[in-house]
């Protein structure tokens, strides 16, 4: 069966000119009587009000890099099981990277960072009833050919031009390549070709910054230690002198400087 070859993925990826955010034009679509199709997908030549992470933007500069939304209905999945679509989606960003003969690494929770800079960043909004995640909706952005970033996020930020030197002129079928990616991986775990035990270590193998002493703040405490791993529950494991620390989401950042 070819559901998810880069073909039908194809027919399913509608290419708008500007909107806000991709990600609020399908919550947007989903709301209605009849279900969006899964995977299907919009991408924004340029988007006015992008969102990040944590009430962030996320700026991008028109018709210079790739941001998307797809939807999927992950309902061979539990809600204890959310962090399981968080590692899909990053290690199918980092195979899509592998493919242009690129080497990244997955900054938990939700970045792809080259070297020591931010490239790409995966923002994941779910409708759950108490049992399972019933919808989810995908957003991704992959900063491609912009050279300047503002003085802001110019030491943390940056692009695969700026990176490797590789331009992207095709933004739109380089889209649907990432896109097939992650279907790859999405599917290949929900036949179970693709198991859980596999996909925690491939995840853990891809982490930037693993045993790798550093700065990291929780609160107002800087501290130092040691990312030791990440569970299938998507806490990070520190280690300081000390001891070993569980963290969850946003109850730890790294230091970047
Ligand atoms: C982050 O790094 O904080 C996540 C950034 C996610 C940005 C993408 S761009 C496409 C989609 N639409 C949005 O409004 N946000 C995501």
């Amino acid at each position: 069966n070819n559901t998810f070859s880069g073909e039908s993925l194809r027919q399913k990826l509608i290419v708008l000119d500007e909107i806000g955010s991709t990600n609020d034009y399908l919550k947007s679509k989903l709301s209605n009587f009849k279900p969006l199709p899964e995977w299907t997908a919009i991408m924004a030549k340029n988007q006015t009000m992008g969102r990040g992470q944590r009430q962030n933007s996320w700026k991008s500069e028109p018709n210079s890099n790739i941001t998307f939304s797809f939807v999927i209905y992950p309902n061979h999945l539990s809600l204890q099981q959310h962090f399981t679509l968080n590692m899909l989606v990053s290690l199918g960003i980092i195979d899509w990277l592998m493919s242009l003969h690129i080497d990244s690494t997955i900054k938990w929770p939700n970045d792809i960072m080259i070297g020591n800079k931010k490239i790409s960043g995966i923002l994941i909004e779910n409708i759950s009833n108490s049992k399972e995640i019933r919808q989810s909706i995908i957003g991704i952005g992959v900063n491609v050919n912009q050279k300047q970033f503002s003085e802001e996020f110019s030491n943390r930020a940056s692009s695969i031009l700026n990176e490797t030197g590789i331009f992207i002129e095709d933004l739109e079928s380089e889209c649907l390549n990432l896109l097939t990616f992650i279907a790859k991986r999405v599917e290949s775990h929900k036949k179970n070709i693709l198991t859980d035990k596999d996909l925690l270590t491939e995840y853990n193998n891809n982490l930037f910054r693993r045993d790798i002493p550093a700065f990291y703040s929780s609160g107002n405490i800087s501290f130092e230690a040691t990312l030791v791993k990440v569970d299938g529950n998507g806490q990070l494991y520190l280690r300081t002198k000390e001891e070993v620390k569980t963290y969850y989401f946003k109850e730890v950042v790294f230091q970047m400087q």
